[in-house]
């Protein structure tokens, strides 16, 4: 089978096509025959060797989280999906054993980790793992779900937004900025989000974002929030130097919640502000497989449509790292072996 590997950990032009042997299952593990994978930030960082989890021995690396397809085969063990069931994978890796995984919920896991594998004809898999897909769900529309909006989904369930809060996500664009925005939607919340670009936030603003901010400038992003309202939840996966603007427009008592630092992954906060004004700062990695169940629901009840920027083929994938890199795009890019 055809895999687009990471051969060099330059950027999008490390990546090459490879054929390797079709996977086989083992126990307990399926091989789904992939109709779609989208592509996240954590690639890219590992396409551009910013990331400690792989280096150059690993290479070629197989990348790839968030995998929907077809079931072609099953290991021994394995009653929850068969061949030819149309499914979505949970690219959560759990011990199943430690204190929370036993307690919940599961992406607490101290041994938690990733599944990489999906920018390929076909992804050996756990079994149980796999959510199946009720007629009506697009594999493509399924593929963008595991990561940006389980995160987003997990993020605002984290800062407790409800009916009427404003919620603000600097970086409102990609992929778990728009997850954001249609699913703070879905909850009743409004959304405040900034961008560099106005015409990515107009099509943000089409998907549901009530007030759009073009800037990425810190000072001016505070005005302009300040301007809005008060905020009462903040997704923010940007780090950096939005950290601090995001407590600043925060009400008192108000929750943000931290999964990301694509501009920064140190921040300096005003600590006299948090601890003056009960202001909570959460970390937060992924979600869970229900929340994922729930989000397949959602889309299967019309209530959700993932925003997709682009398809691109198995050869293309270097392409899709490329937009990405360039913050060319707005929602999702989905490579469809
Ligand atoms: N912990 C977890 O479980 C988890 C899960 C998912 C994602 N993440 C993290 O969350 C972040 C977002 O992931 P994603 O896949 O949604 O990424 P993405 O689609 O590439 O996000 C694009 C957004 O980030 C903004 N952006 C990019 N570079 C920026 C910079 N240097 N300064 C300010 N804004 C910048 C873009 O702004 P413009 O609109 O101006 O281009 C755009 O709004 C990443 O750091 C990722 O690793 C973590
Ligand atoms: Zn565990």
């Amino acid at each position: 089978m055809r895999a687009a590997a990471f051969s060099d950990l330059t950027g999008p032009d490390g990546v090459s096509i490879i054929n390797q042997p079709t996977p086989e299952p083992d126990r307990g593990e399926a091989v789904v025959s992939v109709d779609a994978c989208a592509i996240n930030r954590h690639d890219l960082w590992i396409l551009e060797g910013d990331s400690a989890m792989v280096d150059t021995d690993d290479l070629p690396f197989v990348s790839g989280l968030d995998v929907a397809g077809t079931v072609d085969a099953v290991g021994k063990g394995v009653t929850a999906v068969e061949p030819g069931d149309r499914v979505v994978l949970c690219p959560n890796e759990t011990c199943g054993t430690c204190r929370y995984c036993r307690e919940g919920p599961e992406n607490l896991c101290e041994n938690f980790s990733l599944y990489h594998g999906g920018l390929a004809e076909a992804a050996r898999v756990q079994a149980d793992r796999l959510v199946t897909l009720p007629d009506g769900v697009e594999t493509v529309d399924a593929a963008a779900l595991p990561t940006a909006y389980m995160t987003a989904f997990h993020m605002l369930r984290r800062v407790d937004a409800g009916p009427g809060d404003l919620v603000f996500i600097p970086g409102v664009t990609g992929g778990v900025g728009v997850a954001g925005v249609q699913l703070a939607a879905a909850l009743g919340a409004d959304s405040v989000g900034t961008s560099s670009s106005a015409a990515k936030l107009d099509r943000v603003e089409s998907l549901g974002l009530d007030y759009a901010i073009e800037s990425t400038d810190p000072d001016e992003i505070r005005e302009a929030v300040t301007d809005i309202g008060t905020v009462d939840g903040v997704l923010n996966h940007l780090g950096g130097e939005y950290t601090q603007v995001g407590l600043d427009v925060l009400r008192r008592g108000g929750r943000m919640a931290i999964c990301g630092r694509t501009a920064g992954g140190t921040s300096e906060i005003d600590i006299p502000d948090l601890f003056l004004g009960h202001k909570h700062v959460i970390g937060s990695t992924m979600g869970t497989q229900g929340d994922l169940e729930r989000l397949v629901g959602l889309v299967a009840d019309g209530e959700l449509t993932p925003e997709i920027d682009q398809t691109y083929s198995l050869d293309e994938t270097g392409g899709a790292f490329a937009a990405m890199q360039d913050r060319d795009s707005v929602g999702k890019l989905v490579v469809t072996p």
